[in-house]
């Protein structure tokens, strides 16, 4: 089995510490819950969710306030768009900034409106179209790392072969594969393996990641050991539980549960008062993590219904003594 816990080195010379990595939350990944999760020691790098380039070219300094919240972390920004020019100006320009390790194009977003735009996952309408903004990508950035989301295809998971078979002559770092199809959303879907396996033949020199449905370690680590990953990047089960990776990385390193010290409404209560430290009163992202963290409970619908932080601090206080 690949070591998971190996730091990953990208061609331009940039390196992330471990290939078990957060994936990107577009609406959960706000400043206070990265803070938090930093402060707990969860995660080693960062993925930020997309930022969307659509006719202009942004300032850096813009992108970097964008990916201020990340730092000090080492950072994969993801970019999403269909101009291929702008992408790999943005690109150039995040380039230069610091902790910045390397850029994703996402190719794998199923929202309607993104894909009503011809950004994100409906690019894999169009193979070539992402070869060539891979390419214009390297290009752009040659010393930094540079990696691509894809799902297995937009309305077939039998496009996949084609699309990646363009996609590994542009020499990515990395590449990471959702198994489910655009049209496929969230749904329920057999062949997670075997579409993962069929991927791994294909790609043999850029490192291969996994997106989908990892929630559990021992599932995790087997998928892992059994394709051949070089990598995973859970995303909801951060949300159920955000020692995961941790869990994950003692699996891995056969190390025993280290995860005495998980304290799910210790962060719940630290991202409160961060936000309310950054002056973000009641942000709606919280009480969305809430949900997942306590699916079973009415936590979240008390939290939402809260005037203040210290008020909803009190709640999750009250909740560790009687969660119900
Ligand atoms: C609320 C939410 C926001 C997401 N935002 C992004 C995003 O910005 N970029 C991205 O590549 N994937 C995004 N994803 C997809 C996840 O990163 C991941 O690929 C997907 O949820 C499947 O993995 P999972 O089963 O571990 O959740 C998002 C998913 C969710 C649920």
């Amino acid at each position: 089995m690949r070591n998971l816990l190996e730091e990953l080195k990208f061609s331009g010379g940039r390196s992330i510490p471990s290939r078990i990595l957060h994936a990107p939350l577009e609406g959960i990944m706000s400043p206070e819950y990265c803070r938090a999760f930093m402060e707990f020691n969860l995660v080693r790098s960062w993925t930020t969710p997309f930022i969307r380039i659509s006719n202009s070219l942004p300032r850096q300094s813009v992108l970097d306030r964008k990916i201020q919240q990340f730092r000090p972390l080492p950072i994969i920004v993801q970019l999403m768009g269909s101009d291929r020019s702008l992408l790999s100006k943005t690109a150039s320009l995040l380039s230069g900034l610091e902790h910045v390790a390397g850029v994703e194009l996402n190719c794998a977003c199923p929202s309607p409106d993104v894909i009503r735009s011809g950004a994100g996952g409906a690019q894999l309408r169009n193979p070539d179209w992402i070869k060539d903004a891979l390419t214009a990508l390297r290009d752009a950035c040659p010393d930094c790392g540079l990696g691509v989301k894809l799902r297995a295809g937009f309305s077939s998971h039998t496009e996949m072969d084609a699309i990646l078979d363009k996609v590994v002559q542009c020499g990515t770092d990395w590449i990471v594969i959702h198994h489910r199809t655009v049209l496929e959303k969230y749904a329920d879907v057999a062949g997670r393996n075997e579409r993962l396996s069929k991927a791994r033949e294909i790609v043999k020199e850029s490192a291969l990641f996994a997106s989908g449905d990892l929630f559990s370690p021992a599932d995790a680590c087997s998928l892992a050991k059994s394709i051949g990953l070089d990598g995973l990047t859970p995303a909801r089960g951060m949300m159920r539980n955000p020692w995961l990776i941790r869990e994950i990385e003692n699996l891995c390193a056969g190390r025993q549960d280290g995860s005495d010290d998980a304290h799910p409404l210790l962060l719940l209560i630290r991202i409160v008062q961060l936000a309310a430290e950054g002056g973000h009163k009641k942000p709606g992202s919280i009480v969305e993590f809430a949900k997942n963290l306590f699916p079973s409970s009415n936590l979240f619908r008390l939290m939402s219904a809260s005037k203040s932080p210290k008020e909803t601090i009190e709640i999750i206080e009250n909740f560790e003594r009687a969660p119900g």
